[in-house]
């Protein structure tokens, strides 16, 4: 199964987007070497990746929603924090027991199931605060 980024996954807002789109891109990059039997060889580098760039996204979308004062600003965040303790686990697994297939499934369903909710359900909120703000 590949992730697409469909229509009622983008926000409007073009750096989240631009964003969100690197984030589909590893997983489906990691999902792709599934296919051909190379997961556990590219799980390592797809963590490593995640999890920069997970950081970093986060960092940008919070810094937004300061900038602009969103009010739900705090509860975000804590969504946020929660999901970079979800892949910094995986992170410590791979680092404790290496690849298996098992942690590869786990990185697909986790961080795709958990931004394509949280994209759906806060991201578009976010968004929208920021345009009704620059309008
Ligand atoms: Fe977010």
């Amino acid at each position: 199964m590949v992730y697409k980024f469909t229509k009622d996954l983008e926000t409007g807002n073009d750096l989240i987007d631009s964003e969100h789109r690197q984030l589909f891109d590893a997983i489906n990059k990691l999902l792709d070497a599934c296919t051909v039997g190379h997961g556990r060889a590219e799980i390592g580098e797809a963590l490593d990746f995640l999890n920069s760039y997970v950081n970093k996204h986060f960092s940008d979308e919070e810094n937004l929603q300061l900038k602009y004062r969103y009010p739900d600003y705090p509860n975000h965040k804590k969504y946020h924090e929660t999901f970079k303790k979800v892949v910094q686990g995986l992170v410590d697994e791979y680092r404790q027991q290496g690849a298996s297939i098992d942690l590869v499934a786990k990185t697909n369903t986790s961080v795709a199931g958990w931004l394509l909710n949280h994209i759906k359900k806060e991201d578009v909120k976010v968004a929208a605060h920021v345009r009704k703000c620059t309008s």
